[in-house]
């Protein structure tokens, strides 16, 4: 049987204009294997501070209910973050927090992958061991390997032209978006 189209969506985790993981993001749809679809997921940009008296009295934000609409609808979600302070950074999380609480938590069950650009040697280790400790409660199913942890970014990544110019660092990235395609044949399947 011919492989069905995928349709993925992908989420950056840094809300700067000239962000690295954003140029990262954006270079995805070119490096996907044949029959992956990847779009950007709606904004989290305006999600307010997460408050449960919030949620409780005047119920999700519209962003919010948008977000968690299109990764339900995905079959497949791709984070693209930057690292803060060892950590995922304040507005990513918040938006967690917020889709964690909508009902039919749209990350349960999700296939996900993450990668991570930093001008540090280490590219962002730590926010995705973060990220995978969020999504174990999420019921997530977070691809392991192929990681992809861009180091010394600023060397692999033109943040003028807007593209990844180290071809290394655009192989590693199609093999995880193939093996995330067989991940997702093999786990996935929308709840
Ligand atoms: C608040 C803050 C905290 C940061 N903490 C880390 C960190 O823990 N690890 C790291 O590798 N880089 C850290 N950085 C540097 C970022 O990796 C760098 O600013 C990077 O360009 C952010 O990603 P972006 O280009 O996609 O916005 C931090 C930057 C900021 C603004």
């Amino acid at each position: 049987m011919a492989n069905a189209a995928l349709n993925i969506v992908a989420i950056c985790g840094s809300l700067r204009k000239d962000s690295y993981n954003r140029i990262v993001m954006n270079a995805l749809p070119g490096l996907a294997p044949e029959g992956m679809r990847i779009v950007e997921a709606p904004p989290f940009s305006d999600f307010p501070l997460y408050n449960a008296d919030a949620q409780n009295t005047t119920g999700f934000p519209p962003a919010v209910t948008a977000l968690g609409d299109a990764v339900r609808a995905a079959d497949g979600v791709i984070i693209v973050t930057a690292e803060y302070n060892f950590g995922i950074p304040g507005g990513l999380k918040n938006a967690l927090d917020w889709l964690s609480r909508v009902p039919n938590q749209p990350f349960a069950g999700k296939p996900i992958a993450l990668q991570s650009a930093s001008p540090g040697p280490l590219g962002g280790g730590r926010v995705q061991y973060d990220l995978r400790r969020a999504f174990v409660f999420l019921d997530a199913l977070v691809l392991n390997k192929p990681e992809i942890f861009i180091g010394n970014c600023t060397q692999r990544i033109d943040d003028k032209t807007g593209q990844i110019t180290d071809e290394p660092t655009r192989g590693f990235i199609k093999q995880q978006l193939s093996a995330f395609a067989k991940f997702i044949a093999a786990h996935g399947g929308k709840v």
